[in-house]
Formats: C-alpha cells, sequence, structure tokens
C-alpha cells in the first residue's frame, strides 16, 4: 500500500483552500437578490440614475436635469460640407460630389504633421511610402489587402474621397475610419501627406523650383 505522508499543518491548508475555493465557486451561477460580492471593486458599484428615475435630491424629484434654457451646442456647428465630410455642397447621399481641392491652407509644418499622423496611424497597413507593405499587412498572410497608393485608382480619387476615407473607413471597415483619432485639421494633413507620397514618384524636373534646380545644377533637359 501506498502510503501519503502528509503533516497535519499541511493537510489543513489543502482542506483550508479546497473549502475556501468551493464556496467562492458555488456563489457563481446562482440566482441571488443581494448584490454580488465583488472582492475587486474597480469601480463596478457606483451611483447612478437611469432615465425618468427619482432623486430627492433635486426639489423637483427628477434625476435627469432639464436643459438650462438658452444652451447652445459647445464649438463651432459643422455646416461646412467641404471642410467636414470633403464633399461639394450640393451633393447627396448617393450621388457624393468629392471635393477637388484640400478646403483649408496647408503650410509646409501642416504637411509635416500629415507625414508624422501617417506615420502612427496608416504605415502598419499601407507602408510608409504607401506600398501596402506595413507590418500589420505582412503579418496578417493575405487577409489585409490595403490599396497600393500609388495605384491608376489611387493616383485618380479627388482628394474629398481620399478625406472620406481617413474618415468613415472604406468598404464596410475593410479599412477602419479614423474619425475620432484625428481632428479635421490633422486628417487633410494626412490627405496633403498621401497627395506628396503620390508626387514623389511623378514628379519631374519641371516640378522643381528653379533656384533649387539652379543650386544643384540642374537643368529640364536632363
Ligand atoms: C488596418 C489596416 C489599414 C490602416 C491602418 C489604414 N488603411 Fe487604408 N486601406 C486599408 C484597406 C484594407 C484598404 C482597401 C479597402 C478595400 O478596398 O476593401 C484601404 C484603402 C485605402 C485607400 C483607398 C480608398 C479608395 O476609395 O480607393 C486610401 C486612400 C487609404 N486606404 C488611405 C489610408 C490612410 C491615409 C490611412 C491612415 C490614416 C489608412 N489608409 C490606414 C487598410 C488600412
Amino acid at each position: 500500500m501506498v502510503q501519503i505522508k502528509c503533516n497535519n499543518k499541511l493537510f489543513s491548508s489543502i482542506i483550508g483552500a479546497t473549502f475556501l475555493s468551493l464556496t467562492l465557486i458555488g456563489c457563481r451561477g446562482q440566482k441571488s437578490e443581494n448584490p454580488p460580492i465583488l472582492p475587486i471593486q474597480n469601480m463596478v458599484e457606483q451611483t447612478s440614475f437611469g432615465p425618468q428615475s427619482k432623486n430627492e435630491f433635486y426639489k423637483d424629484g427628477r434625476a435627469y436635469r432639464p436643459q438650462i434654457l438658452g444652451t447652445v451646442e459647445f464649438d463651432k456647428p459643422k455646416t461646412d460640407k467641404r471642410l467636414y465630410e470633403g464633399k461639394e455642397p450640393d451633393s447627396t447621399e448617393h450621388d457624393p460630389k468629392w471635393v477637388k481641392k484640400i478646403p483649408l491652407k496647408l503650410s509646409e509644418k501642416d504637411i509635416q504633421r500629415g507625414q508624422a499622423k501617417y506615420v502612427v496611424f496608416c504605415t502598419p497597413c499601407h507602408g510608409y511610402a504607401g506600398d501596402s507593405d506595413g507590418l500589420v499587412t505582412q503579418r496578417a498572410g493575405g487577409v489585409i489587402r490595403p490599396s497600393n497608393i500609388h495605384d491608376k485608382e489611387r493616383l485618380a480619387l479627388p482628394v474629398g474621397k481620399i478625406y472620406d476615407a481617413i474618415h468613415n473607413g472604406v468598404n464596410n471597415w475593410n479599412m477602419p475610419g479614423f474619425a475620432s483619432q484625428l481632428s479635421v485639421e490633422d486628417k487633410w494633413a494626412v490627405v496633403a501627406y498621401v497627395r506628396a507620397l503620390q508626387l514623389t514618384r511623378r514628379a519631374t524636373l519641371e516640378n522643381i523650383p528653379a533656384d533649387i534646380k539652379a543650386k544643384h545644377g540642374w537643368s529640364n533637359k536632363q
């Protein structure tokens, strides 16, 4: 016969632990009127009031407070379709007319900010240069197929449509939208940077300012 040697202390702690875990497990799944026992609270229990509920703190006894007379929306109303949606004002939902010009004045600094945002939010899928070879794309093994921003269709996209892709996402969230992560100004800055990336493969010597050409000894004839 096998004998298990067990000292008293060890034995009682094993029994104790078994009993405790059985008690705790036993509490799960049973209906009770009492609030559950939560050893780690994590702010689960908080005073909150549902719609139409009472709160005696206020004279009228209503938990939900009526709006103060004359309350106006904070921030500017977003009526400028060109700026906030990348669409012309006469656009309809079924017939969107995308703006062809960025509706903001952007400086070189803004484009640099666009680059910084592009690096954070777009490179994982589209890659640094926009060739769709980001690390996520490589690791996804063909499941994620971002558009190559240098292909013919993408070059033909109006800026408003690129803005819309960033704002709302593409093709039922095949590409996620960044409406809440990027401000309106940042989204247009990213659009400008996407255009700048596209230009990097298409610029000719004619596009380079004369003084820079002179400095480097470049000429259009080369
Ligand atoms: C999670 C991966 C992912 C990220 C991050 C991502 N994209 Fe995309 N993007 C895609 C995919 C996938 C498509 C192709 C969607 C399709 O056609 O089904 C796409 C398509 C596009 C298109 C083409 C839209 C069109 O109408 O043809 C543009 C432009 C674009 N992305 C720009 C961006 C920019 C700018 C960012 C950063 C703000 C970004 N994407 C971030 C995955 C991503």
